[in-house]
């Protein structure tokens, strides 16, 4: 892997123009955000959702997240690649976050991870950035403890816990995180922490005022029917045109249409004719 794009990079388009972020969990589709000059390719534990079929994003641990990244940093060559961190990862095992962060550089080619705010968020922040791997925070709705923030809803409605977000923006940037995603918070928080903190935020059903924008690959692609945020646009809704293709193979199939000649091998005539006699 070849990132162009650095920690360093991201952090100096602050104020001078905005930064995209994309999901991607496999080559082909992370080649193509590279080649689209996307900034950043988060391989999200969104994973489990929009690609295992899992209910939650806790289900999925290293083994699956680093060898799904392992296929999107083969594919790119000048984003900034930043592996999430799996709840067992740090959260349930707060001893092996470094361990399970180095993983995700010196096995996945990232220059980076992602982690949620949890209790020991701050803890474990510090450790993997003493390390020397750079930490990208995740506050407002953390899917990895919806049980705890009340549910799948819009986080810091009232002064207090809109209070409580800027106060974990402020502590991230601290201890030393280049970026922060704001998950479904209200336009005017977002706003307000991006004013804050000096380094840059990037929102998801956050609003305008964001540094940058990030969003899952499959829901902007309407590649992902099960269920679809208020903050999601589906810039492409691929989902019917794959099941049209896929319809008209098996049509042709049982039609005998497919393979015709285009699409089939030939062998001379001469040489078919000595078979019996071999
Ligand atoms: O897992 C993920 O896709 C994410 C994004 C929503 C930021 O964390």
């Amino acid at each position: 892997m070849n990132s162009k794009i650095s920690v360093d990079s991201i952090i100096a388009l602050k104020n001078k123009r905005k930064i995209t972020m994309l999901t991607a969990y496999d080559y082909p589709i992370a080649s193509l955000v590279d080649r689209a000059g996307i900034d950043i390719i988060l391989v999200g534990d969104s994973l489990a959702n929009v690609v295992l079929g899992l209910e939650s994003t806790r289900q999925v641990g290293m083994p699956e997240m680093l060898h799904h990244t392992k296929a999107v940093s083969r594919a790119v060559k000048n984003a900034l690649l930043i592996g999430d961190m799996p709840y067992s990862s740090y959260q349930l095992n707060p001893n092996e976050c470094v361990a399970n962060a180095q993983k995700f550089i010196s096995q996945a080619g990232c220059l980076g991870v992602k982690l949620e705010w949890f209790d020991n968020c701050l803890e474990v922040t510090e450790q993997i950035i003493k390390a020397g791997i750079p930490v990208m925070g995740h506050i407002g709705l953390t899917p990895q403890t919806v049980d705890k923030i009340g549910g799948f809803k819009c986080q810091g409605k009232d002064a207090l816990a809109a209070k409580r977000l800027i106060q974990q923006a402020k502590e991230l940037e601290e201890k030393g995180c280049f970026a922060l995603v704001l998950e479904c918070i209200p336009d005017k928080i977002a706003q307000l922490i991006t004013k804050k903190i000096k380094i840059p935020t990037l929102g998801i059903g956050a609003g305008i005022h964001c540094d940058g924008q990030v969003l899952v690959i499959n829901d902007l692609l309407g590649l992902f029917e099960r269920y679809s945020p208020k903050f999601v646009k589906k810039y492409a809704n691929l989902s019917p045109l794959i099941l049209e293709a896929i319809e008209n193979f098996k049509n042709d199939v049982l039609q005998e249409k497919f393979p015709d000649p285009e699409h089939s091998f030939t062998i001379k005539e001469e040489e078919f004719k000595k078979i019996d006699a071999c």
